[in-house]
């Protein structure tokens, strides 16, 4: 599928002359101003901090509606694959575009399986961060490394995509699950063959020598669920990255990687880790709800409501809903009573109400309610945004792929509009006041 260049074009007038851009339209309705020949024909480029209005490529991945609240991976509604599916069968369609039939999803997970295991020499690498070190730091550094031990694929990855691709999802699990283990000090669980992805998942975490941990089916579909909803989100600030670094010819586990760093920060997939650290700073508090809604309107004070807001939707964030009312489910089957859940309602039925957060279109984002579900179920808050990554890793690879895939890509390279000194004499050191 590709975009369509509309009859009509747009005017820009720029000194008296005016200058023709070709709009085109995307399947759903999506308007673009096409500017590639911009500064070609008139010597401007468009100037847009942050690329609030910037269009970086075109994409048949996901489909977002921030002012409908309507989120699709591959054409499908996320309330339908959130509810349905297995977090792999989504996988698989972000990889290769259409839900798998029952031969292919079984071959799919066979090869999740197959690939399980990490390289034993990368277990060694473990060893030699501090106890207390990031998760993520931890991940993105066994990421980066996967192309040292699997060249072979980085040569040419679109050749060998499904095994890459398959290899990548199946040991970001294992290394995320490790990474727990000997921050706190357990010994390593293994993968085994007969338990699903996030069964496996479970079990590497939360398995010990001395008592043999129970995958639970209820647990296992509220992972699966958290995942689905995580697993695609167009070109936010880490899709972008993978895109970016992609672009200049790196392997993917570098570009991975490099996603992966970008999703680390509280403004991004950071906000769920930091979402229960205020939620548990409000509940110390007092609850003092009016102190802290005081604090995120005041502009003058670097405190916000983390958790709320979102750069595309600007109505309650479908992902948001979803997770809502599975958090409720899972703390309800759990006999989970989590104070920091009423603080979360109490927040959010405050901030709906308040004429700050209703100006400014600010709803609870996915990161909201997530944190509160990964706690009921024992994973640390160090290791949240980490499952954020299990999660996104299949979207970013798809992005990746869509990427290679394009023949319009070209090295991504934003322009600038210099705001430094013009040009000055040198000064030879001796002359130098
Ligand atoms: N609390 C208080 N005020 C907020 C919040 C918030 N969470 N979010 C935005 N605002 C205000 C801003 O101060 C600004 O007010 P102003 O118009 O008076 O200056 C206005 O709303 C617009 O905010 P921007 O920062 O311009 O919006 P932007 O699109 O750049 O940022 C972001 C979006 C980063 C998500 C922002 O809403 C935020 O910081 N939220 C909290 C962090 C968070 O939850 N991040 C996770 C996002 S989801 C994800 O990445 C997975």
């Amino acid at each position: 599928m590709t975009y369509t260049t509309t009859a009509s074009a747009a005017e820009l007038k720029i000194n008296g002359k005016t200058y023709h851009l070709p709009l085109v339209e995307g399947t759903m309705g999506d308007k673009a101003i096409d500017i590639s020949n911009l500064l070609r024909e008139t010597g401007y480029i468009t100037l847009d901090s942050g690329y609030k209005n910037t269009g970086s490529c075109t994409s048949s991945v996901t489909y977002l509606d921030g002012r409908g609240g309507i989120l699709r991976y591959r054409g499908y509604d996320i309330e339908d694959l959130a509810k349905n599916c297995l977090f792999v069968e989504v996988a698989y369609l972000l990889l290769h575009g259409k839900l798998p039939n029952a031969a292919e999803l079984e071959a799919f997970k066979q090869l999740i399986g197959r690939f399980a295991l990490i390289h034993e020499d990368m277990i060694h690498f473990f060893d030699h961060f501090p106890s207390h070190a990031s998760p993520m730091s931890i991940l993105s550094v066994m990421v980066n490394s996967l192309c040292n031990f699997y060249p072979e694929m980085s040569a040419n990855p679109l050749e060998d995509f499904d095994e890459t691709s398959t290899r990548l999802i199946s040991k970001i699990r294992t290394i995320a699950a490790f990474s727990y283990k000997k921050s706190i000090g357990h010994p390593l669980v293994y993968p085994r063959h007969d338990l699903c992805y996030c069964g496996n998942f479970l079990h590497m975490m939360f398995d010990k020598p001395v008592r043999p941990y129970t995958v639970r089916p209820e647990i296992v579909t509220a992972l699966n669920k958290l995942l689905i909803l995580h697993a695609d989100h167009e070109q936010n600030c880490s899709t972008s990255t993978v895109r970016l670094v992609g672009s200049a010819g790196v392997n993917i586990y570098a570009a991975i990687a490099a996603g992966i760093n970008a999703l680390w920060g509280p403004l991004h997939g950071g906000a769920n880790e930091a979402v229960l650290d205020m939620l548990e700073t409000i509940y110390a508090d007092d609850s003092n709800f009016e102190k802290y809604i005081n604090k995120a309107k005041d502009r003058n004070d670097p405190f916000r409501l983390t958790g709320f807001g979102h750069r595309v939707y600007k109505t309650y964030d479908p992902r948001a809903k979803i997770i809502k009312k599975a958090c409720d489910e899972i703390l309800r089957v759990l006999n989970v009573s989590d104070p920091l859940l009423d603080i979360a309602y109490k927040l959010e039925e405050i901030a709906l109400h308040d004429e700050y957060f209703i100006e400014r279109n600010l709803y609870p984002n996915v990161d909201f309610y997530s944190g509160i579900i990964y706690r009921a179920l024992g994973i640390p808050s160090n290791m949240f945004t980490v499952m954020f990554a299990l999660g996104r890793l299949p979207g970013w690879i798809a992005q990746w792929k869509e990427m290679h895939e394009d023949p319009a890509t070209r090295i991504g390279r934003p322009r600038q509009v210099y705001i430094g000194e013009p040009a000055r004499k040198f000064i030879p050191l001796a002359e130098r006041p």
